[in-house]
């Protein structure tokens, strides 16, 4: 059974402690540097002072990966680009994606662009060998095509994501509590069932919690202590699906017309794109009847050949 840890420390310190190449995926959410109250640690140092704590962990964190490990990175946009050349330059991993977090709600300014997402890097320790389990992360296609893939496509590298609302039950007492349906792509694409997963600022606990639902293993390292006990709190607590969810997971795509078709197709988008996602299966399943409850009753109608083929909800609807 996969184990999660969570370990009171100062992760710098920690990581300095372990072997090498031990971890097959690294999550990092480290302090911005942008003044967040983080309770223990001032999150607004010194530029000079940062650049040298960022050098510092991710050259151990790069150790402790084995050789066709992966790490992701959040960054803000203060830091990002220096974060890129370290990672590439000092720890000497390969590019792989520069992911952008879209989010839709935040703080609005006057002069100047309110920010709407946050960057993470993700670089692995060898340039082609490493694990990328494409199939567990795809999303669902928007049209219905025997050609398509109805598995699904590649998500891309921008990833909308909620935060975490004060009024929704899974949020912490924790200023930068991250989604868990983020977290839940990166381990499910970057390691396997079994693997080892390190957080090294794991804060309330959410790659902990992720990992523990996917059976991976898990160790989180955090400097403030009441922290480390929200994680071990959240860990015990009964799970009801992840707390966020890509909205894409949750389109119907269009021309499913034929029921025998359709009815096949639903059953494996719960199972492909709603595990670990329950509460979401209902309204995915209203939205199947709002597209096509009433395309049942026009089986007499005779699609049209002319326009995207015999299976076409459009055809059928502009008849
Ligand atoms: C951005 S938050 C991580 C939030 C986390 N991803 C979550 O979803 O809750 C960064 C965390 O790193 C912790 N931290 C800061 N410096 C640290 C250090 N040197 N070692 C371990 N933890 C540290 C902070 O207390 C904070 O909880």
């Amino acid at each position: 059974m996969a184990e999660q840890t969570t370990i009171h420390a100062n992760s710098l310190e920690w990581m300095k402690g372990q072997p090498s190449s031990i971890f097959d995926l690294v999550i990092a959410d480290p302090p911005y540097n942008v003044g967040k109250d983080y309770g223990t640690t001032v999150d607004s140092i010194k530029k000079d002072e940062y650049l040298k704590f960022m050098l510092e962990w991710t050259s151990e964190a790069a150790r402790l990966l084995k050789p066709d490990g992966t790490i992701y990175v959040f960054m803000g946009f203060r830091f990002i680009s220096y974060l890129y050349d370290i990672l590439e330059n000092e720890c000497g991993m390969s590019f792989n994606s520069w992911i952008c977090w879209h989010y839709t709600q935040g703080q609005g300014r006057r002069r100047g662009l309110s920010a709407r997402h946050d960057d993470i890097l993700m670089f692995t320790k060898h340039p082609k060998n490493f694990t990328f389990n494409l199939d567990d992360i795809r999303v669902p296609q928007k049209y219905y095509r025997s050609v398509n893939n109805m598995r699904g496509a590649n998500p891309g590298d921008v990833w909308e994501f909620s935060h975490i609302h004060y009024c929704q039950g899974n949020r912490q007492a924790h200023p930068t509590q991250k989604p868990e349906g983020l977290i839940e792509r990166m381990v499910l694409a970057s390691s396997s069932t079994g693997g080892n997963v390190l957080d090294p600022f794991s804060g309330s606990g959410t790659t902990l919690r992720v990992c523990q639902q996917l059976s991976r293993n898990c160790t989180g390292v955090e400097i403030h202590p009441g922290y480390v006990e929200i994680s071990g709190t959240r860990l015990s607590q009964l799970f009801k699906g992840f707390d966020s969810i890509d909205p894409r997971m949750k389109r119907v795509p269009l021309n499913l017309c034929d029921p025998q078709i359709r009815q096949e197709y639903v059953e494996n988008h719960k199972r492909w794109f709603l595990k670990n996602h329950e509460s979401d299966i209902a309204e995915f399943e209203k939205e199947v009847y709002r597209l096509y409850d009433h395309v049942k009753t026009q089986k007499t109608i005779k699609p049209d050949k002319t326009k995207s083929g015999g299976n076409d909800l459009f055809a059928i609807f502009s008849q």
